[in-house]
């Protein structure tokens, strides 16, 4: 039986993707090329610097360590000026409905990511009070998909992974949450999230009774 849902948090809680994208795709006309817009669904899970590769790599770039790390800045003083902007309308749909139904409930929250900025932006949309356990990329090193981050979060909440289900938008992010021994849930289009046990298109259609009572 579940007793706790691990959310993960770009595109799951907050619609971020775009904002990264843009913020991206911003450093790829600096250094001279235009960004294609399927790199959104290839950097969905995948850490900073991981997604930095992917642009760098379809731009044929070749970086130093030191231009790597400023090119990362760059980008992610250009996505805190968007963080700024944001407001709970950046929610996904369906996200403040359901920490709300699971606070009802009772269910401990959790939220595991492999965003350095996740949890300031939780943070700044004020809804820290949802959870009993954040971890983003700054409490843990090795990023999705490597389970460290949901093995941490389980243990964080005193569950045995088995016992929480995790809530995903990426194939890292899937692969990282049944590594640790989580059930998970993939949201969005379905050819993406095969592995997960069950796919939905939104979290509005997900009805999390179906899982707390089994
Ligand atoms: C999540 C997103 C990725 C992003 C990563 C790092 O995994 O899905 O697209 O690259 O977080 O985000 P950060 O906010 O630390 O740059
Ligand atoms: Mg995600």
């Amino acid at each position: 039986m579940i007793k706790a849902v691990i959310f993960d948090f770009d595109g799951v809680l907050v619609d971020t993707m775009p904002i990264h994208f843009i913020t991206w795709k911003k450093l790829a006309s600096y250094l001279g090329f235009e960004l294609d817009p399927s790199t959104i669904d290839k950097m969905r899970g995948a850490s900073r610097d991981k997604s930095l590769a992917i642009v760098l790599e379809q731009g044929g770039v070749d970086a130093s360590p030191r231009q790597k790390q400023f090119y990362a800045h760059m980008k992610n003083t250009w996505y805190h000026y968007e963080i700024k902007e944001m407001t709970r309308r950046h929610l996904m749909p369906g996200a403040l409905e359901l920490l709300e139904q699971l606070k009802e409930k009772n269910i401990p929250v959790a939220m595991a990511s492999s965003s350095k900025n996740a949890v300031h932006i939780i943070e700044h949309l004020s809804l820290q009070h949802y959870f009993q356990c954040m971890l983003d990329a700054n409490d843990i090193q090795l990023t999705k998909p490597d389970p460290a981050v949901y093995l941490a979060s389980a243990k964080n909440l005193g569950l045995p992974p088995e016992s929480c289900l995790a809530i995903e938008d990426s194939p890292l992010g899937i692969k990282a949450a049944i590594n640790a021994g989580c059930q998970c849930i993939g949201i969005g289009p379905e050819d993406n999230l095969a592995a997960a046990t069950d796919v939905y298109e939104s979290l509005e259609k997900l009805e999390i009774e179906k899982y707390l009572v089994n």
